[in-house]
């Protein structure tokens, strides 16, 4: 679920998800991730053994499986689908006031599933289906919708609770933090060059606008740098000049030549300041300041916190939701070539989510919890 801001200071880029939270919560280890959810190097082929093998390193990814198991991991299309922001953000305002915040979308039309059986008979039918459905519904006039809401924190208060805000394995409860509605997204038109404007389209994390800033979120401070570096690499060093990518905004930067320039420039002062040149500084925006001392180092975080909030979701589902949550974990964790180590780690994670839920796994695949 991603969103560009063609905004009048520049592009604003909110490169999210359909869930609010991520299987990790630093990003070195997102190559790791990458490598366990792709295809087996050696048969090309996707197996939870590797996946569940991986991931029974990070407890800290059960939340995110709450959402990718449950009945939201196949959404009908993409009308019926949340988005989120997923990350912390900073607002800032003129005077430098600061508030932390979350994005989410919330479809108009309601979010609607499909079963896994409706998924093998939909998918199967057409592969495209969802992008069919969107295509089909704003060609018809029926243009999809999303409300955006907005959780906000003061950074005072960033100590206050059980788990740490910043922590984007986390969700952070709407009930202490509501939802602000803010703006609305309409979808009424469709792109007429797929290539143009989806193969060459660059989204970026690290693009955001004065007002909007990043946080401390270790995860989300890797992925600013890590998107332009392999669209460099992509697309190419001037993608940025790329109509999809370019802001509509007047702008002026002194990024030229290298590979593919379609900039015709004759200017010959490409160097800041000048004399000979009127070109101005952008208004400054200020940016979230904070001071910090003690030593910098590589550890796990104070809160991990990593079992209550999956199990307070698992436990806020309908008995019948919650049996197929069970019924797909019983149905990976049975993968043969899982050892029975692998598989007692997982039963002992989620008991320590939910007793009931390690319960329910551990007869099903008969065995016994090691908690
Ligand atoms: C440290 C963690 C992460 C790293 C290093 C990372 C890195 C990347 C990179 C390099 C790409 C390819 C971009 C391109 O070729 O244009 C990508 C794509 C993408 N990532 Fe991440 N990612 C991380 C975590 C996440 C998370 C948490 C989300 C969701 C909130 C996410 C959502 C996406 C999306 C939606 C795309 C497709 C972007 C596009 O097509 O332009 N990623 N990621």
């Amino acid at each position: 679920m991603l969103r560009r801001f063609f905004l009048e200071c520049g592009n604003f880029d909110l490169v999210g998800n359909n869930t609010p939270v991520f299987f990790i919560r630093d990003g070195i280890q997102f190559p790791d991730v990458v490598h366990a959810l792709k295809p087996n190097p050696k048969t090309n082929i996707q197996e939870y053994w590797r996946i569940l093998d991986y991931m029974s390193h990070l407890p800290e990814s059960l939340l995110t499986w709450c959402w990718m198991f449950d009945d939201v991991g196949i959404p009908q299309d993409y009308r019926h689908m949340e988005g989120f922001g997923v990350h912390t953000y900073t607002l800032v305002s003129k005077s430098g006031k600061v508030l932390f915040v979350k994005f989410h979308w919330k479809p108009t039309c309601g979010i609607k599933n499909l079963t896994d059986e409706e998924a093998k008979v939909v998918g199967g039918a057409n592969h495209s289906h969802a992008t069919k459905d969107l295509h089909d519904a704003i060609a018809s006039g029926n243009y999809p919708e999303w409300k955006l809401f907005i959780q906000t924190m003061d950074p005072a208060d960033e100590d206050k609770f059980d788990f740490d805000p910043l922590d984007v394995t986390k969700i952070w409860p709407e009930d202490i933090l509501p939802l602000q509605p803010v703006g609305r997204l309409v979808l009424n038109r469709t792109i007429d060059n797929f290539f143009n404007e989806t193969e060459q389209l660059a989204f970026n994390p690290g693009l955001v606008v004065p007002g909007i800033y990043y946080s401390d979120d270790k995860l989300l401070q890797c992925r600013i740098f890590a998107y332009g570096d392999t669209q460099r690499h992509r697309l190419g060093p001037n993608y940025l000049q790329l109509p999809v990518n370019a802001p509509k905004c007047a702008h002026h930067n002194n990024h030229h030549e290298g590979f593919m320039n379609f900039m015709h420039r004759d200017e010959e002062i490409n160097y800041y300041p000048s004399k000979f040149d009127p070109v101005r500084c952008a208004e400054k925006a200020p940016i979230p300041n904070k001071s910090y001392t003690g030593i910098r180092t590589k550890c796990i975080i104070k809160k991990e916190n990593n079992f209550k909030q999956p199990g307070d979701r698992y436990r806020s589902w309908a008995p019948d939701r919650q049996d197929r949550f069970v019924k797909r974990w019983v149905e990976i964790l049975s993968e043969p070539r899982l050892t029975h180590e692998i598989r007692g780690i997982w039963i002992s994670y989620w008991s320590q989510a939910d007793r009931s839920l390690g319960q329910k796994l551990a007869s099903r695949l008969n065995v016994r919890p090691s908690i």
